[in-house]
C-alpha cells in the first residue's frame, strides 16, 4: 500500500456511511493526509480526532455543502498549504429523499437531489482539475449506484442523478485520456448506512424495512473497493465497478427463483 503514502485525499460526505468508512480505510493502510468534507462539522471533527489518534494521520475537517456550488472553488482554493496539493478526490456526498411517484414529486426535493448528487459532484471535479492537469496526474472516484444502471418505481429522480454521474464520469474519462488523470466510478448496491434514514426522513421502521430479510453490504465493503482502485499502479484504471450484497442482482434485492 506504499503507493498511497503521502497522498492528499479529499472525501466529500465524510461524516457518515461510505465516506466515513473510506476515510478510515485510507488511514488504516497508508500515511495519507485526509480532507474530510460534510455539512455536519462536529461529526467530521470527531472523526478527524479519532483518525489522528488511532492512525497518526493528518486530517483536516472542512465544512462543505456541495450543493452550494459557488462555495466550492473557494473551499478548494483556501485549503491550507499542507492540504492544498490534492491527489485523490472521492466524490461521495449524495442522498435520496422520498419514494414519490412522478405525479407526486416534490420539486424542491428533486432540485436538492440534482444539485447535490450531480451539480455538486461536477463542481467539485471542476475545482480540482486545473491542479491535476498541471501535475499530470490525480484521481477522481465518483460514487454512483446500481440506481444509475437500473431504475425502480419511486426512484425516478435519484436514479436519474446516478445515471448522470455515470455519463459525466464516462465523458470525463475520455477528456482526460492523455493527461495522466484517472477517473473511476464505484457503484454500490444496498449498503446499510444513514442513507435510508435520510430517504425516509428519519422514519426508523421504513428505513429498517429496506434491509429486512437479507444481509446488506456494510460501508467498509465499498471503502475497501475505493482504496483498492486508487492504490493500483498509475497505468491501471479500475474504471467501473458494481458491488452487490450476495442476495442482490439488480435494483432490488432478493430476486427469488419461482
Ligand atoms: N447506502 C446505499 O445503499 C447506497 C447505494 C448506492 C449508492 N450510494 C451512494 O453512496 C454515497 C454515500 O451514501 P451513504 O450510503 O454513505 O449515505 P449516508 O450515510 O447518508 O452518507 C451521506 C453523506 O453525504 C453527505 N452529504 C449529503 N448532502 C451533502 C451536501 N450537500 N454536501 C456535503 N455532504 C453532503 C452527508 O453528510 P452531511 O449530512 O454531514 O452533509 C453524509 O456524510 C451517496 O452518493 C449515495 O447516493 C449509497
Amino acid at each position: 500500500m506504499s503507493r498511497l503514502d503521502n497522498k492528499t485525499i479529499l472525501i466529500t460526505g465524510a461524516s457518515s456511511g461510505i465516506g466515513k468508512s473510506t476515510a478510515y480505510e485510507f488511514a488504516k493502510v497508508a500515511k495519507v493526509r485526509l480532507i474530510l468534507g460534510a455539512r455536519r462539522l462536529p461529526a467530521i471533527e470527531e472523526i478527524a480526532k479519532d483518525l489522528t489518534s488511532k492512525y497518526g494521520v493528518s486530517v483536516l475537517p472542512v465544512k462543505l455543502d456541495v450543493s452550494d456550488l459557488e462555495s466550492i472553488p473557494k473551499v478548494v482554493e483556501n485549503l491550507p498549504q499542507e492540504f492544498a496539493d490534492i491527489d485523490v478526490l472521492v466524490n461521495n456526498a449524495g442522498f435520496a429523499v422520498g419514494v414519490d411517484r412522478v405525479q407526486d414529486l416534490k420539486m424542491d426535493d428533486a432540485v436538492r437531489m440534482v444539485t447535490t448528487n450531480v451539480l455538486g459532484l461536477m463542481a467539485m471535479t471542476r475545482a480540482v482539475l486545473p491542479l491535476y492537469y498541471k501535475k499530470g496526474k490525480g484521481d477522481i472516484v465518483n460514487v454512483g449506484s446500481i440506481a444509475g444502471r437500473e431504475s425502480y418505481p419511486g426512484g425516478s429522480v435519484y436514479c436519474s442523478t446516478k445515471s448522470a454521474v455515470a455519463q459525466f464520469t464516462s465523458a470525463l474519462r475520455k477528456e482526460t485520456i492523455d493527461t495522466g488523470v484517472r477517473v473511476m466510478e464505484v457503484d454500490p448496491g444496498q449498503v446499510e448506512t444513514e442513507f435510508s434514514m435520510v430517504r425516509y426522513s428519519g422514519d426508523h421502521e421504513k428505513a429498517g424495512n429496506v434491509y429486512k430479510g437479507y444481509e446488506p453490504l456494510i460501508p467498509e465493503d465499498i471503502a475497501e473497493v475505493i482504496v483498492f482502485a486508487v492504490s493500483r499502479r498509475p497505468n491501471v484504471v479500475i474504471a467501473d465497478t458494481l458491488i452487490f450484497p450476495n442476495q442482490q442482482a439488480g435494483a432490488y434485492h432478493l430476486y427469488k427463483q419461482t
